[in-house]
């Protein structure tokens, strides 16, 4: 019981490892006691965040590139992770972006690049590591939803909200579909996190207070905030625990 959130001989596999909650989440699972495989497209940003890693919990950890819009390319990094490390016990997709439009001007262009990324990239990692799971008998992912996969949003979110709704859903699809093969598939939806692409909010004192003030417990949250709860959902203290979401976000969804 005592070693129920204990990581140790874990391979996780991080998808937006070098953004600001991925970058938290890939330490939190390496000092927690996995191996952690960062991945993103910038090279330079994810070899970073492996040496980071390796030094604050004393673990390996490494980084290979992949863009998750690419098959072919999610595929080489679950191969090269299979080659070396033999399995992939864990796989966090914390990859994603916004593109904000008022719905009645939405360029279908960028409402494109937005699935591509959020739904297609989520379900192109989910079925690479779904195999290797299934084969080995057992693995855990945590999908990034948001507040906004559930509630409707206005501030041109319609797109992206949109996206999060699907994610939910390939969430739970999966969870039903794999729970025979022993793989739990679980999301995340945080309420506003400060990281880099956020960070114009609380740089900025009133639009901080407008935030903060939506939010029952009265503050914007913190990548470190969101670690414990994917700790939960990846390790042995949520082993009945599948096609769920938990949002980390000051009881926000409670409203
Ligand atoms: N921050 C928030 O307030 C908040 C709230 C709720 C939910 N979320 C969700 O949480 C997740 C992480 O958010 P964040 O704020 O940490 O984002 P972020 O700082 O913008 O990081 C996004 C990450 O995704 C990677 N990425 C983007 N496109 C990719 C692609 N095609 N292939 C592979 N990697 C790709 C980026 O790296 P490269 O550019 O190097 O590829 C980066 O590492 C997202 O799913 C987001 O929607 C965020």
């Amino acid at each position: 019981m005592k070693d129920i959130f204990k990581l140790d001989g874990k391979i996780a596999i991080v998808t937006g490892g070098a953004g600001g909650i991925g970058e938290a989440l890939a330490l939190g699972l390496g000092i927690h006691g996995a191996t952690v495989v960062v991945s993103s497209r910038n090279q330079e940003a994810i070899d970073k965040v492996a040496a980071k890693i390796s030094k604050e919990s004393g673990n390996e950890a490494i980084a290979i590139s992949s863009d998750v819009t690419d098959e072919k390319s999610v595929q080489n990094l679950i191969d090269t992770v299979v080659k070396k490390y033999g399995r992939v016990d864990i796989l966090v997709n914390a990859m994603g972006m916004n593109i904000k439009h008022p719905a009645l001007e939405y360029e279908m262009e960028d409402w494109d690049k937005l699935f591509n990324v959020n739904v297609k990239g989520t379900m192109i990692a989910c079925k690479a590591a779904g195999k290797v799971m299934r084969d080995q008998k057992g693995g855990a992912i945590v999908n990034l939803s948001s507040v906004r996969g559930i509630r409707g949003y206005t501030g041109g979110n319609s797109g992206y909200c949109a996206t999060k709704g699907a994610v939910e859903l390939i969430t739970r699809s999966l969870a039903l579909e794999w729970a025979s093969y022993g793989i739990r598939v679980n999301a995340l939806g945080p309420a506003l996190v400060i990281t880099p692409g956020t960070k114009h909010i609380a740089e900025d004192p009133k639009l901080a207070a407008q935030y903060a003030a939506a939010v029952p417990m009265g503050r914007i949250g913190m990548p470190e905030d969101m670690v414990g709860a994917v700790i939960y959902l990846v390790s042995n203290a949520s082993s009945f625990v599948s096609g769920q979401t938990i949002y980390v976000d000051g009881a926000l969804t409670a409203k």
